[in-house]
């Protein structure tokens, strides 16, 4: 349709007809076998028969049958013939799930997820859907939020590259084409800056931090063109973001550019009355539509009580058009008027769904987002050594997040399963070890699931079987972790610790075999300290998704190199967080071996992470040269190039991702003492050596200035290229 006949058919409709755009509900209102996942909290909503028969948009239900049936009987009777939306969150992937985007991020590769996310859409889109609630831009500092599995990590330059792949691998040119479904960046915004790691708490940050810091990821999905933004759960400057006129409207439509849909997030208008801020429904109705929040996510806040309010002339129906304006451009720009069902295909879900070219990229995404913490020759595994595999992951399905709704734990390759294809059988030996968790744990997420209760009896077999295990083999794997709903949303823990009746087994095997690599999969950084002091061997895996099991044996047996890097900071222990790299100096920065006491320090631990931003091994090694500059002076017309010699000094092919930091040493607001601003990876042979250049130009170096610019400062800077976020190999230049 053309904008005039967008126009047209907005001022045709009711007023009670667009409120009913701005209402999304799940599909389980519209079907009888409530295949739906409700992903937030149940409230009650005072929806009529009405309300429902014409709601704009339905969230969590997928399947192309279904979809095609709601969207037949909805069309059947909607006085205007305007299609529904079906949203739903594919934040990793669809049936063929591909790693968390925390694991994603330690790829350091957005190339690779912008192949995940088309994946991914092709199956939504065959499935019946046509939006994503992907990717969740936000940066996370605190390993204590469950969320920051969904995260690509604590880095905004990172975030704001795959925020762009993202976008750009799930609505291609144009969401209309076949198999692309619209974006949804969120939660906008600094949803990762929760007090204490706590989900849904106050985000406490200065305007300045929030450009600088946490906005350049979502301004990154939006100039990528994503069709729709998500409003956050948490407060900014003491307001809820979903009623936040300053935030909506200033930062995001005005600074920021969007034009697109803004939906709230799950009963966030609402909830608004709960924070405080909204007396009563009609206070958040009229606070949220000022805000310019289009779509209301299953609450009955604008259903309820916006006709009323326009027609007591308390809002303007203006308001409402411009909202349902920006559904109908959306529904148009999918097409859904031309098509009402899209790319809906039972045959494609055949086709599509979990197919071996979305496995082998699952696999492949899950081998190069594994990084490689500590490695004192165990790994790879020797091909004729004998090895027991132990643990609680061994045949573990749980290597998908509690944010992969719509997979199958059953569809996971496990570990063991992997292991029996490609291992002797004759010096193998398997063992689970110990439960997953003690009883009694706490899970968050979307699955019915309760920690397993194993007796005592139980668990002294489980422990003897593995001890024998232990004692045959020459190297032990130890495959650990959190279980795969002690992350995710609603799922901060204090403690970032492996579970205690994990420990206990890896201790016990310490002790008659000490050649232990551990493998460990999980939503979050963990504290790994006494982990790392023991094992000879440590493997991040993270939640590897569908193809985890294949992956890391990949990885373990050395058919594949390790070669990712952390995209967020492993802290030395709960009490160091949040720990990022890119921290401020202060005035009294401590020097590790320093005398003087009065320094920025703590007396009972190290200031620097157990592993940094950017750390990871490979089972060759790499040297990276001093840096040389082809000039020392920068200016607005002059871009300099910083170049160094990288060389794989071991004895089989990986690759390096080697990375660009700069200090902008004073400036008018203190910068960080280094910020990412480039990486290349690159695959060398062994003894084989290349030279790597990155051009460095004035715009890298622009800020949010003291007086609320945004530009740079001439003055010296400090640019450092090395293997990891703590690297030394630096030299000056000068921006003039
Ligand atoms: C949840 C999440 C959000 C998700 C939405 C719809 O509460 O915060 O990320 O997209 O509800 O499921």
């Amino acid at each position: 349709m053309t904008e005039k006949q967008l126009l047209d058919l907005l001022h045709e409709m009711t007023l009670k007809e667009k409120v009913d755009q701005m209402l999304q509900i799940t599909g389980s209102f519209y079907q009888k076998d409530a295949n739906e996942v409700l992903t937030g909290p149940e409230n009650k909503l005072g929806l009529t028969a009405e309300d429902l028969r014409y709601a704009g948009s339905i969230l969590g239900t997928a399947g192309a049958e279904r979809l095609k049936k709601i969207q037949e009987r909805y069309l059947e009777t909607q006085p205007h013939k305007i299609p529904m939306l079906f949203m739903m969150d594919i934040i990793h992937g669809m049936k063929t799930v591909f790693p968390i985007p925390l694991a994603q991020g330690a790829s350091f590769n957005p190339a690779l997820s912008k192949e995940c996310a088309a994946a991914a859409a092709k199956e939504a889109a065959v499935s019946g859907l046509h939006v994503t609630f992907a990717p969740m831009a936000d940066l996370v500092r605190d390993p204590r939020w469950g969320r920051v599995m969904e995260s690509t990590g604590e880095d905004p330059y990172l975030n704001s590259l795959f925020a762009r792949a993202m976008v750009e691998g799930f609505q291609g040119d144009d969401p209309k084409e076949p198999y692309r479904i619209a974006a949804c960046v969120k939660h906008f915004a600094a949803y990762g800056a929760a007090e204490a790691g706590r989900d849904y708490n106050t985000a406490e940050l200065s305007e300045h931090t929030l450009w600088e810091s946490y906005l350049p990821a979502y301004r990154a999905g939006i100039e990528a063109g994503a069709a729709l933004v998500m409003t956050s759960f948490n407060t900014v400057n003491g307001i809820p973001a979903s009623t936040n006129r300053w935030l909506m409207r200033d930062i995001l439509r005005d600074e920021l550019g969007f034009d697109g849909v803004l939906i709230s997030d799950f009963s966030a208008i609402y909830e608004t009355i709960t924070h405080g801020h909204a007396k009563d429904k009609a206070d958040a109705a009229q606070k949220a539509l000022d805000a310019g929040v289009d779509i209301d996510m299953m609450s009955d806040v604008y259903s309820s009580n916006l006709c009323r309010l326009v027609e007591e002339g308390a809002v303007e129906e203006a308001l409402v058009d411009e909202a349902v304006l920006r559904i109908l451009r959306l529904k148009n720009r999918l097409g859904l008027f031309e098509n009402p069902y899209k790319d809906a295909d039972p045959e494609g879900e055949k086709r599509y769904i979990l197919c071996a070219e979305h496995r082998a990229l699952a696999r492949r995404a899950a081998t190069e987002s594994a990084v490689l913490l500590k490695n004192d020759g165990l790994l790879p595994l020797a091909p004729k050594s004998s090895v027991a595999l132990i643990g609680p992951y061994l045949r573990s399905r749980g290597m998908i997040s509690s944010w992969a709704i719509a997979g199958e734990l059953s569809d996971c390759v496990t570990v063991e399963e992997a292991a029996k294809s490609v291992f002797d059988p004759r010096n193998t030996y398997y063992a689970d070890g110990c439960p997953m968790v003690s009883e009694g744990t706490a899970f968050a997420g979307f699955r019915e699931e309760t920690p397993c209760a194993v007796s005592e009896e139980k668990q002294g077999e489980m422990l003897r079987e593995a001890l024998d295990a232990a004692k045959q083999a020459e190297t032990v794997v130890l495959l650990l972790g959190e279980h795969y709903l002690q992350s995710g949303e609603a799922a901060s823990r204090a403690m970032i610790e492996l579970p205690e009746v994990q420990m206990e087994l890896f201790r016990e095997v310490y002790k008659v075999n000490q050649n232990i690599a551990v493998a460990l999969f999980g939503g979050r950084p963990l504290d790994l300290r006494e982990i790392s002091r023991k094992a000879k061997a440590v493997l991040e895996a993270w939640l590897p998704g569908t193809e985890g099991g294949n992956a890391v044996i990949d990885l373990l047996s050395g058919k594949a190199n390790p070669s990712g890097k952390l995209s967020m900071s492993f802290p030395y222990c709960v009490g160091q967080v949040p720990v990022h790299y890119n921290m401020d100096s202060t005035g009294r920065p401590w020097i590790p071996g320093g005398q003087d006491r009065c320094r920025s320090r703590y007396l009972d631990i190290p200031n620097e992470p157990l592993y940094p931003f950017g750390y990871g091994l490979s089972y060759t090694e790499f040297t990276v040269s001093p840096v040389v500059l082809d000039r020392d002076v920068l200016t607005k017309d002059t871009p300099l190039t910083a170049s160094v010699l990288v060389k794989n000094t071991g004895t089989v092919p990986g690759v390096e991702a080697v990375q660009l930091y700069i200090r902008d040493e004073y400036a008018s607001v203190v910068r960080p003492i280094k910020e990412l601003k480039g990486f290349q990876k690159v695959r060398l042979a062994p003894g084989e050596e290349r030279e790597i250049r990155f051009t460095i130009d004035e715009p890298m170096l622009r800020f949010h200035t003291a007086d609320n610019g945004f530009s740079s400062e001439t003055g010296r800077f400090t640019l450092y290229v090395g293997q990891d976020s703590a690297t030394e190999n630096s030299t000056c230049f000068e921006l003039a």
